[in-house]
């Protein structure tokens, strides 16, 4: 049997990961995210995880360029559940540790001890530059700053007073009081992806975020994480997003992905290369369209289709690909997360998946 943890990759910033024209268009409100983390708690989710996002990328559907904070979103949500993890996502340019260890144990309190965080170095460095806190050279040097403020918090979060002298955080005499409810401080869910990002997270961290090209190389990624980890003597889990497209048959599925990438933003898609891919920039009009379509969907992996196609494809990325946690982002979330219910779940049920959690109403059955 091959156990998994569910979770939520909450809509924080506007359309989720389509960029579509086609695809539903939404802001991301308080409201949304509320009515969706208590859904997914009702029905047995194991967790609730935003991302953290500075800077939108534009084009006619303004992608993400409104979007919520994701630590202020997560208290609220911690303050409105009873039993979900509650992951909010943190970097180290824009927090010290100092005010993220204050902040990370008041969550822990309100949420009950259920709180953790998703420590990331970033990607668009746009998104510091716009505020002055870009360092020069910081490519290079993120995993530094990791390092240190991860050592820094686990001391804050640990010890009474506090001396840390690094090269780029100095804590001097500091007392951090309360500590966090959980033992030895809140989880970290570390999302990276380079060998040097893999070794980060099995020393520092507790969980291994990835994504994968394609879902060949999601599995051959998580399984090349678990040998970093093991490599340095250390076990690591790991957990994917996945953007689920669930309709009544295949071929309704594959009709709403073809809308989708009628509607493609090709805009929204330039401007993203543009930030993300200098290489990118400069290419031909066609390259970018053609690159656009194929990837309408933005950093997570597509599954489309009917119920038990979906099942049939997730049972075999946990059992193959040695997943620990799948985690789901729906084009309308209360729609997906009610078809993945009653429909996609018994099926992985079938096909041998166990999940960490289970709803009341199973427990008593
Ligand atoms: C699942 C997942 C979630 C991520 N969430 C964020 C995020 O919220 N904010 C952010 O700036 N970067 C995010 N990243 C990007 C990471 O910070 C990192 O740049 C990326 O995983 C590349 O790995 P590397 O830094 O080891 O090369 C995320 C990456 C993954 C795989």
């Amino acid at each position: 049997m091959t156990k998994i943890d569910l979770g939520v990759f909450m809509p924080i910033a506007n359309n989720g990961w389509i960029i579509s024209k086609n695809a539903p268009q939404y802001m991301p409100t308080w409201e949304l995210n509320r009515d969706i983390a208590l859904y997914a708690e009702k029905i047995g989710f194991d967790s609730l995880f935003s991302m953290v996002k500075w800077k939108g990328f534009g084009g006619q559907t303004q992608h993400w360029d409104h979007s919520l904070e994701s630590l202020t979103l997560m208290t609220g949500l911690a303050a409105v559940t009873d039993r979900i993890s509650i992951i909010a996502s943190v970097q180290p340019l824009i927090l010290n540790p100092v005010v993220a260890a204050k902040m990370t144990a008041t969550i822990d309190q309100i949420s009950g001890g259920r709180f953790g965080i998703n420590f990331v170095t970033g990607q668009y460095f746009d998104e510091y530059a716009q505020m002055g806190l870009l360092p020069e050279g910081y490519a290079n040097t993120r995993y530094d700053y990791a390092r240190e403020w991860t050592e820094a918090i686990k001391l804050l979060w640990t010890q009474d007073k506090v001396n840390y002298h690094g090269e780029h955080y100095q804590i001097t005499d500091c007392t951090s009081s309360p500590k966090p409810v959980q033992e030895g401080g809140v989880p970290i869910v570390c999302a990276g992806m380079s060998e040097r990002g893999m070794a980060f997270t099995a020393r520092h961290g507790d969980r291994c975020f990835i994504t994968g090209r394609d879902l060949a190389d999601l599995k051959d990624v998580s399984k090349r994480a678990k040998q970093v980890a093991m490599s340095l003597g250390t076990t690591m889990k790991t957990d994917t997003v996945l953007v689920l497209v669930i309709e009544d048959t295949d071929e309704e599925a594959q009709r709403v992905m073809e809308d989708y990438r009628a509607g493609v933003d090709v805009e929204a898609w330039r401007n993203i290369f543009s930030i993300y891919a200098k290489d990118v920039e400069g290419a031909s009009s066609q390259t970018v369209l053609e690159r656009a379509k194929r990837d309408v969907f933005f950093a997570f992996l597509p599954i489309a289709g009917s119920p038990v196609t979906v099942a049939t494809i997730l049972a075999d990325l946990a059992k193959e690909g040695d997943l620990d946690g799948l985690m789901f982002t729906f084009p309308d979330y209360l729609r997906g997360l009610k078809k993945f219910d009653s429909e996609v779940k018994p099926e992985m049920r079938r096909l041998g998946i166990q999940f960490s959690s289970t709803t009341h109403e199973e427990e008593v059955a």
